[in-house]
């Protein structure tokens, strides 16, 4: 891979262009398969990491810590009690001074804007973990495990079923916008994303072949679609009525009907994780209507959740190595 990503942030996946994307998503493949092999170029070698995560996570957490171990650099996690953007100290001055000490930072918070501050003032390479609006690593994970399952990134379909404002599906058309991906999001009615984005979006895609289409028709968005993929309909943090905001997705639930709607026996199901689609979880058995796709889809043949999350670790170390 060529050096054009040092010292790149990756904030949005905007900042990226499709040959950087696309680069990231192939060396991504090539350090898993070498993972596979128990072969690790250790290119990141005496280098610090900073994690800070100001919300909960799994995956992404598990994936910059194991992807920075496997090249040799020491990943350490900043507690959020020990680190109070704008509390006792301005964003900037911490920025500042962990980018002195630190060769990349990966941030999860709540508003973009204080990753976008970080990324300003830092001077290394600083890695949106999610925010509110933005979760361009999940993105990454997203597009390798398409390309893996043989769909291409570029005219390939994929349909996306749930809040069309989430986080999530932002990055997906990002990301969708720049390789030429046909992106289809089902979600009801009053749960689009913003005209002004997807116009935006197709409005600077590099590539013809992107196309974004809003639906609130499950058959219309399934049909002949490569790939579906299920996000949670509802917010795990924070004080909600759940079962209010569960209402209006209930005939969105990702069942085998809805997959044979696809009219495609190959098409793949995808899911960012975590799920609710069964009744393992406390969550699901305080909230039951909130399951967004049943047990048989998920653990189902046609499932690759658990890679698509091994996935984000081949992805956020082909970051870490592509921008450090
Ligand atoms: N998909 C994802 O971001 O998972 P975590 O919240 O567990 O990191």
């Amino acid at each position: 891979m060529s050096n054009s990503m040092k010292g790149m942030s990756l904030v949005t996946l905007e900042e990226f262009s499709s040959e950087q994307i696309e680069a990231i998503v192939a060396q991504s493949i090539e350090l898993k398969r070498k993972k596979q092999q128990r072969i690790f170029p250790r290119a990141l070698v005496n280098r610090n990491f900073c994690l800070i995560f100001l919300r909960p996570s799994c995956r992404t957490r598990a994936a910059f810590a194991v992807a920075a171990a496997d090249e040799g650099a020491n990943a350490q996690v900043i507690a959020k009690e020990e680190i109070r953007f704008g509390q006792g100290e301005s964003v900037k001055d911490i920025a500042r001074v962990l980018g002195r000490m630190f060769d990349g930072i990966a941030i999860r918070a709540y508003d973009n804007h204080l990753i976008e501050e970080v990324a300003e003032h830092a001077g290394v390479p600083v890695w949106n973990a999610l925010s509110e609006q933005h979760h361009p690593t999940q993105a990454l994970a997203d597009l390798m495990t398409l390309q893996e399952n043989g769909i291409r990134l570029c005219g390939g379909k994929m349909t996306f079923i749930g809040e069309g404002k989430a986080n999530v599906i932002t990055s997906l058309m990002v990301a969708a916008a720049k390789v030429g991906l046909e992106l289809r999001i089902v979600t009801p009615p009053g749960h689009e994303p913003e005209p002004s984005l997807v116009d935006r979006l197709l409005g600077w895609s590099p590539r013809n072949q992107a196309r974004i289409l809003v639906t609130n028709d499950l058959r219309e968005g399934l049909q002949g679609t490569d790939a579906v993929y299920s996000d949670m309909w509802v917010p795990m943090e924070g004080d909600w009525d759940i079962e209010a905001m569960a209402r209006d997705f209930q005939p969105y639930r990702l069942t085998r009907e809805a997959m044979a709607m696809t009219e495609n026996p190959n098409a793949i199901f995808l899911h960012c994780m975590p799920a609710q689609h069964n009744f393992e979880t406390a969550f699901a058995r305080k909230f039951p209507s909130t399951i967004e796709v049943t047990d048989e889809v998920f653990e189902g043949p046609r499932s690759r959740a658990i890679d698509q999350a091994e996935n984000r670790l081949h992805t956020i170390k082909s970051v870490m190595v592509a921008t450090v």
